[in-house]
């Protein structure tokens, strides 16, 4: 079985509960994918930590030991090159990817981000959700191009938002979510239930879409 493992390179900044979250489905003896190095930007990430608890390979690819976006970039390919990667999963990965470094990857790099796209893209998704007063937040798995949180959607789960919430609580919520949708769209994409298509996710069969619908938040009470 192991053999026919898609190897995910799993690129993190911070904390990596989404990477834990894939972590454990890879540990599943029917998940068809596992973790094969976890790459970070920031040497004292705790992604790193879960990395190693996990026994899989955890290299620092500091971006600001590195003169140039390209220069960053090769290191980053060498690392996922030697660790024979075949999908990238951004999991709170904090830096733009280049086309030319997507280039290497066509169709298999994946990102979670915690709002329901194309709204709040970038940084602080769930202050932005706040600040705009939104009844219903979530967040998004897409395939990732050049932009920030903007190529074609895989999936998506939405969360309610409560009158007293702050970033903490949604976030805290958007997360629980987070944890369930990333693994299962990784597994959708890996097995080819879901591709990227042009600038499109092509969806291989209706069951496949009903999974990664978004739930409504009276749904999830
Ligand atoms: C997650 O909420 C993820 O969606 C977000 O960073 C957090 C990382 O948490 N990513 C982005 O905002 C990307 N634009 P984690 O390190 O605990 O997985």
């Amino acid at each position: 079985m192991s053999a026919s493992r898609a190897r995910l390179g799993v690129l993190v900044s911070g904390s990596g509960s989404n990477l834990q979250a894939l972590l454990d489905a890879c540990a599943r003896p029917d998940y068809p994918a596992e973790v094969a190095c976890v790459v970070s930007n920031v040497a004292t990430a705790y992604a790193l930590e879960r990395a190693r608890a996990a026994g899989v390979p955890a290299v620092v690819v500091d971006h600001k030991a590195h003169a140039s976006k390209v220069d960053f970039e090769q290191a980053l390919l060498g690392a996922l090159r030697e660790a024979r990667v075949e999908w990238i999963c951004l999991a709170g990965f904090m830096r733009l990817l280049s086309a030319d470094f997507l280039g290497r990857f066509p169709g298999r790099v994946l990102n979670i981000h915690p709002s329901l796209l194309p709204s709040f893209p970038g940084l602080h998704a769930q202050r932005q959700a706040l600040e705009r007063g939104v009844k219903v937040a979530g967040c998004t798995v897409h395939f990732v191009d050049a932009g920030t949180d903007t190529g074609p959607i895989i999936g998506q789960a939405a969360v309610p938002v409560l009158p007293d919430d702050d970033e903490k609580s949604l976030g805290a919520r958007i997360l629980v979510e987070e944890h369930r949708l990333y693994p299962l769209a990784v597994r959708l994409a890996v097995t080819g239930q879901v591709s990227l298509e042009g600038a499109r996710t092509r969806v291989a069969a209706r069951a496949t879409t009903d999974a990664l619908a978004l739930r409504s938040p009276g749904a999830m009470e």
